[in-house]
């Protein structure tokens, strides 16, 4: 695991962005996993800078995301197909047609996360996945539990989750309370991880993640597994170490 100690989020997010845009460059026809919440927000809007540039072609790149809230419209401004799109899709190239997330408004579950395993595969896996981390250690969804989940999976999303996620929401009531995830297996099958933290508030887990023992109680502990991982951190989240 490489670890790149940033001065602050606006580094992070520049830094990060680069490891991006290389990948792109590299390959342009790659499959980028791609992550929402707060925290990969400045590095998509990087990339749309170098966008508008003229520095990055999306024109063959293929995306699938970690997860979606199930039972949000793609209307809906706080479902993650809605964020995607206000974030980077409607900003750059890419072709809609080759971006994924798992369908939030498909009410039967199994079917939901065959279909998502289905395109994933179909896409020929991910050649370099984004992820932030939650405060209890969630990647994607995947929520503190007592074994990994390997496939795209429905979720209980846990009370630390949900009240994190409040903030997005008009009440309490309104955040969702199931989602549809990735699982640790699809993550853990990308070429190459990226994962973005920033913030004192993360010290802690960023900690017990990597540095700590390996357990589906911090899910993002496996990442210590795999061969290819990059953090790109600010002083801030890497206080604690
Ligand atoms: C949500 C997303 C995760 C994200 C996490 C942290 O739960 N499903 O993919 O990493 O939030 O969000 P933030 O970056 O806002 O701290």
């Amino acid at each position: 695991m490489k670890i790149i100690k940033t001065k602050d989020y606006q580094d992070m997010s520049r830094k990060a962005a680069n490891l991006i845009s290389a990948q792109i460059m590299m390959k342009p026809e790659c499959v980028l996993g791609l992550a929402t919440g707060s925290t990969p927000v400045g590095l998509y809007r990087q990339l749309v800078e170098w966008y508008q540039k003229g520095d990055l072609d999306f024109s063959k790149v293929t995306s699938v995301n970690l997860d979606e809230y199930k039972g949000l419209t793609r209307e809906n401004e706080q479902s993650y197909y809605y964020f995607m799109n206000d974030n980077l899709f409607q900003h750059v190239n890419i072709d809609k047609k080759r971006t994924h997330l798992p369908d939030g408004m498909e009410p039967d579950s199994d079917k939901a996360c065959t279909d998502y395993n289905g395109i994933i595969e179909a896409v020929g896996g991910i050649d370099l996945q984004l992820l932030g981390l939650g405060h209890n250690g969630h990647i994607g969804f995947n929520e503190p539990c007592d074994h990994f989940e390997l496939g795209t999976h429905c979720v209980d999303l846990t009370e630390s989750t949900i009240q994190a996620n409040r903030r997005f929401f008009e009440s309490y009531e309104a955040v969702p309370r199931q989602a549809y995830t990735m699982g640790i297996g699809n993550i853990m099958k990308a070429r190459k991880i990226l994962v973005v933290v920033s913030g004192e508030d993360k010290a802690e887990i960023v900690k017990k993640a990597f540095f700590g023992p390996v357990t589906p109680q911090v899910p993002a502990s496996i990442l210590q597994l795999h061969p290819d991982v990059c953090v790109v951190a600010d002083e801030a989240a890497l206080s604690g170490i």
